[in-house]
């Protein structure tokens, strides 16, 4: 079957990879990655591809009403895949204002000309919303978050994506726009930008630069590998029920200390460095504000429903991960050097 289909945030980390896994699968599909390329984006992600005769790459901002209706109309999109967002939870505690733009009134303003586009014939269209399992707040207990947990985002990030995801709801309610979403938990891999935990920890370990442990490294994080995720959004986009939501995790929970550690281990061997080397660099640092203690999902129904679960273990996908870094250290110092370095100077000075 032909589709049109516009992926959002497709020069990211995870929109990198849906963009390259739809692609190579499907090239009877045409994909159209609109892209903002913000500071997060970068089209070096997508090098492979960039020439396949299936990918359109259009720079423009999902907060730009015409920009989106005329890129949704021109190609004939009958699906969409919305990944764009701000996603870094430490810059939504300094600029919140920029995530409620982004996620908030961008997110609105495609469902808008989703609407306006599709509302002669909704039939067969769909309205796929990235989400992540932040939405549900903190978990204090041995819980885990279910479909139907009530959300309580306790960050700027996390109330920005609350809020999309609602919008999200009530455009499928009030104007029976066809729609699913999905929450995710922490994803890894390779692309991934370093003000992020691990690649941030690699890049700092193949330096050999202190290890910046929020507060006492006891917050857990539940980890998916990035390929795993795109995966389970080709399975949502394809066999997900039309107004269903469903939770993606890896059944993969680390506190962070424990985690840093595996990777220093890791490190020591991969740089021929004497055990227990790299783990000097550790520094404890002053905690994120209001840091969330512990996500975990429970992704019982992605894979009762749909026959999704991940296709590899931590192990296998953290040194698949640090091996990509290692090889690709110019995608790395490409990144790494000037805004890079003003925002690290700020961030890691105040702590
Ligand atoms: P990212 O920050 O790596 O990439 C975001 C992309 O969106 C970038 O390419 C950026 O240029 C683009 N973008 C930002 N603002 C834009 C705008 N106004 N218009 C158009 N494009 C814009 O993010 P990511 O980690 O790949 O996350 C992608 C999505 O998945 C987000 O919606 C995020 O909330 C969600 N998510 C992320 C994780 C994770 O662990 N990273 C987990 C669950 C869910
Ligand atoms: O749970 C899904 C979410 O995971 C996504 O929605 C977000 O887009 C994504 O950024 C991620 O959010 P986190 O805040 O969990 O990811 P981050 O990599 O920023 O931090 C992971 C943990 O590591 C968190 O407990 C904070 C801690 N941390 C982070 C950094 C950058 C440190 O201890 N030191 C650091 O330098």
């Amino acid at each position: 079957m032909q589709r049109n289909l516009l992926i959002t945030g497709g020069a990211g980390f995870i929109g990198s990879h849906v963009v390259r896994r739809f692609v190579n699968k499907y090239p009877q599909y045409r994909i159209i990655n609109l892209d903002a390329l913000t500071y997060a984006g970068n089209l070096e992600n997508l090098r492979d591809i960039e020439n396949a005769p299936n990918y359109t790459f259009v720079k423009a901002d999902i907060c730009d009403a015409e920009a989106v209706a005329k890129v949704i109309k021109e190609h004939g999109i009958d699906g969409i895949i919305h990944l764009a967002a701000e996603s870094h939870v430490d810059r939504s505690i300094t600029d919140p204002l920029s995530f409620v733009r982004t996620n908030v009134f961008g997110t609105v303003t495609l469902l808008n000309a989703a609407k306006e586009a599709w509302k002669s014939a909704m039939e067969g269209k769909r309205f796929y919303h990235v989400s992540t399992d932040e939405v549900y707040g903190s978990l204090h207990d041995d819980s885990l978050f279910l479909e139907t947990t009530p959300y309580d985002p306790q960050s700027p990030y996390s109330a920005s994506k609350a809020a999309s995801d609602h919008f999200v709801r009530a455009y499928g309610n009030t104007y029976k726009l066809p729609f699913v979403v999905s929450n995710c938990s922490n994803n890894y891999g390779s692309h991934h930008f370093p003000e992020k935990l691990i690649p941030l920890m690699i890049n700092n370990l193949r330096n050999s630069k202190p290890l910046p442990v929020y507060g006492k490294g006891e917050n857990v994080r539940d980890w998916l590998w990035v390929e795993d995720h795109a995966s389970a959004i080709d399975t949502i986009f394809h066999n997900g029920k039309n107004g269903e939501t469903y939770n993606i995790g890896g059944h993969n929970e680390w506190k962070n200390i424990d985690l840093v550690h595996l990777l220093c281990s890791i490190m020591d061997k991969k740089l021929g460095r004497a055990a227990g080397e790299s783990a000097k660099l550790i520094t404890y640092v002053t905690d994120r504000a209001g840091h969330d203690l512990r996500y975990a999902i429970d992704a019982g129904k992605i894979e009762r429903e749909l026959g999704w679960k991940p296709s590899i273990t931590f192990e296998v996908g953290l040194e698949r991960t640090v091996d990509w870094y290692l090889a690709n250290t110019e995608w790395l110092e490409h990144l790494t050097t000037g805004a890079y370095q003003q925002y690290y100077k700020e961030h890691y000075a105040q702590r």
